[in-house]
């Protein structure tokens, strides 16, 4: 199956200091992707690079195709029709996308003539059935609030129908439950994953929450430092995470069922892009790092069980399982 989104050797600088250093990610139609990593590790900056939204001080290279198309070399106007059409992305913030002096029902309308060509009743007739899909209540009734008029889990939601108008092929979904109380934030999530079925839409979850991600996604790229360092099916990553950041994420979230266990956070920060250390830019904060470790840097590596790997020395899968086991005991 050819892929939606082929991004290879994406690269950004800020006024010189590179913050991605070579990312390459695939996106196939359907599916649904996690991206996870502390903050700072480049995860917003990549979906805005491929989707030319980052200010003019930004350096960026390397493609971005969405199904053969590149986006890297597109005219401006090609770039507008493919975002918010082709791909749409929603953000933490539901002001960021929503207009505080229009009525909500206008601004669906507006986007479902900008890109389906709706017009009069049958954009009205749409914009209800997309309130309706994502969740908000007598939405009729409702059609003519602001968005002050609506609580922050429902705004979301707004902004969810708002992305929804263009009928995307992909949807970015950048840490869009993070402002919200939990019970909210699980409702959201239950939305976005029955969307996707419902829709036939991939979708990119953004996160630096674990269970969040493996809620929705089947597959999930672990990010650090501007660098993808662990990729493969989410299941796989939960029973044997094998980079040993992407193992300390685990052991930093506390788990619903189960027995009870003691966190322990990663020790340290990511580190400035203006410092990044030599070598693995994770050594500094790792335990299993040795001294060749802050002189070589690893490359991202498919390995045997199927998954992709970027560190010299990894968890290896046995004893990891052998942990778990005893955890659960
Ligand atoms: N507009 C910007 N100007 C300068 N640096 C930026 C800008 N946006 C992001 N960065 C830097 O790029 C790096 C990656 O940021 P980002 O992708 O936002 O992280 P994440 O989404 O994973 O939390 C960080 O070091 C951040 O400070
Ligand atoms: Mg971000």
């Amino acid at each position: 199956m050819d892929n939606l989104v082929e991004i290879r050797n994406l690269r950004v600088a800020f006024d010189g200091v590179p913050v991605l250093h070579g990312i390459d990610l695939d996106v196939a139609p359907g599916e649904a992707l996690g991206l996870v990593g502390e903050s700072g590790c480049g995860k917003s900056v990549t979906w805005l690079a491929a989707l030319g939204l980052l200010p003019g001080k930004a350096t960026v290279s390397g493609s971005v195709r969405l199904q053969g198309q590149d986006l890297a070399t597109a005219p401006r106007r090609t770039l507008e029709r493919v975002r918010g059409g082709r791909i749409a992305m929603i953000f933490q913030d539901p002001s960021s996308a929503l207009n505080p002096v229009i009525r909500v029902g206008q601004q669906i309308i507006e986007a479902l003539r900008l890109h389906r060509g709706l017009t009069g009743a049958a954009a009205r007739a749409e914009a209800l059935r997309l309130m309706d899909l994502v969740g908000i209540p007598d939405a009729r009734n409702r059609f003519s609030l602001y968005t002050h008029e609506f609580s922050g889990g429902q705004a979301q939601r707004l902004m969810i129908a708002m992305a929804l108008a263009g009928e995307p092929d992909l949807l970015i979904a950048d840490e869009p439950t993070t402002a919200l109380d939990a019970t909210i934030q699980a409702q959201i999530l239950d939305l976005l994953v029955t969307l996707r079925r419902e829709m036939s839409m991939a979708t990119v979850f953004i996160s630096h929450d674990l269970a969040a991600v493996a809620q929705v996604c089947e597959r999930v790229c672990v990010m650090y430092a501007g660098k993808i360092i662990e990729e493969g099916h989410v299941g796989q990553l939960f029973e044997t995470p094998r980079h040993p950041y992407t193992r300390g994420l685990f052991d930093a979230i506390p788990t619903l069922s189960g027995p009870l266990r003691r966190l322990v956070p990663i020790p340290g920060t990511v580190p400035d892009p203006r410092e990044l250390p030599p070598g693995c830019a994770f050594a500094p904060r790792c335990n299993r790092a040795r001294a060749f470790c802050s002189q070589h840097r690893p490359e991202l590596l498919p390995q045997p069980e199927g998954r992709q790997l970027a560190c010299a020395f990894p968890v290896p899968i046995t004893q990891d399982i052998v942990h778990r086991q005893e955890e659960y005991q």
